[in-house]
């Protein structure tokens, strides 16, 4: 497969658009591209219409592309038809196994040879989804983060049969949109930030589950500590500044042996019903009455409000 001049893509064809395609479809929108979408459902068009409405005024806070313009939107019952003319493709249907690789061989078989087809999904390789594919040489993974209008994360891997090019003109692609694309290497259950998100959370349940604290204050040991100077650089650039002057040199000369320590003591909980109870009684009294929309409303607030912070002051760095 030949690299793609990605400022030639114009039109994005957003198959499946549920909670994660129809915020890709917004945020295709917003960068100034044509979207083409595909949903079965019956309301699967007036979901997606509302929604594009809905995140409009956030993405309008965002930056949006002079030429953007929501309108620019055509609603197919048919996939095979949202792909034909599009120049890149955003699967985010279901993630049932079959259910995709049914549906990546029926877009690759309608899409032009020379089109990354990238799928939303949080769990399976793309070796598995592209086995039913003539041109698996397309076919990757571009893992967003939810709500993907808002969160800059996008991971890209490709599969056994992935092109090497098709890997980096993705990169390219959503790095060009205004995303901060993370390329794996290699293919890895879960991709990285699940991985990421998992380790941390099999801890939580773990201090909960052995009551070491509260869910709630678990939750703000993360959001009123590490996770502030996580949200601007890494875990591991962070540790680079712990070790004051000297680096990550000084820092891995003092805190080897209690870092090993730290990880032989760490859990191995299950989600058992008992576990699960824990959890589900420990966040309702975090949540204090808040529903989960309104969480989420509160959540995107503050979101917005940090991306702005950051981008003033990386701009000013
Ligand atoms: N929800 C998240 O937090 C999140 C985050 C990142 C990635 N993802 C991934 O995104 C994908 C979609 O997840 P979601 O949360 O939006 O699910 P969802 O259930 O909200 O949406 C799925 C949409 O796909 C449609 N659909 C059903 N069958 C289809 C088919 N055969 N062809 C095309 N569309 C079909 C449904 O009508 C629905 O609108 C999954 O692969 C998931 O792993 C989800």
């Amino acid at each position: 497969m030949q690299p793609i001049d990605v400022r030639n893509i114009k039109r994005v064809a957003c198959i499946g658009t549920g909670t994660i395609g129809a915020r890709w479809a917004a945020y295709f929108l917003s960068r100034g591209l044509e979207v083409t979408a595909s949903d079965p459902s019956p309301t699967g068009e007036d979901f997606l219409r509302r929604h594009i409405r809905e995140c409009w005024p956030t993405l309008e806070r965002l930056g949006v592309s002079a030429n953007a313009d929501p309108d620019r939107l055509s609603f197919f019952a048919d996939p095979a038809e949202a792909v034909a003319e599009a120049d890149f493709v955003q699967e985010s249907a279901p993630e049932r196994l079959d259910l995709k690789q049914d549906l990546l061989a029926r877009i690759d078989a309608a899409c032009p040879a020379d089109r990354i087809i990238a799928s939303s999904t949080s769990g399976f390789m793309a070796s598995e989804l592209q086995t039913k594919c003539a041109h698996p040489e397309r076919v990757l993974i571009g893992h967003p983060f939810n709500p993907p209008h808002i969160i800059p994360a996008v991971e890209v891997v490709g599969g056994k049969k992935t092109a090497p090019e098709a890997v980096d003109s993705a990169v390219d692609f959503y790095n060009l949109v205004g995303k901060r694309a993370i390329k794996l290497n290699k293919e890895v259950t879960g991709h990285v930030v699940n991985r990421l998100q998992a380790a941390l959370w099999r801890e939580a349940v773990y201090l909960a589950a052995e009551g070491v604290a509260s869910v709630a204050d678990i939750d703000d040991a993360i959001a009123y500590g590490p996770g502030l100077r996580w949200a601007i650089m890494g875990p591991t650039i962070t540790f680079h500044l712990a070790g004051g002057e000297g680096g990550m040199p000084h820092f891995l000369e003092q805190f080897t042996n209690p870092m090993h320590s730290w990880w032989d003591a760490l859990g191995s909980p299950r989600l058992t019903p008992e576990v699960k109870k824990t959890i589900m009684d420990g966040v309702e009294d975090e949540a204090a009455g808040r529903t989960p929309p309104e969480l989420a409303a509160e959540r995107d607030r503050c979101l917005l409000a940090l991306l702005e912070a950051l981008a003033k002051q990386r701009k000013a760095g």
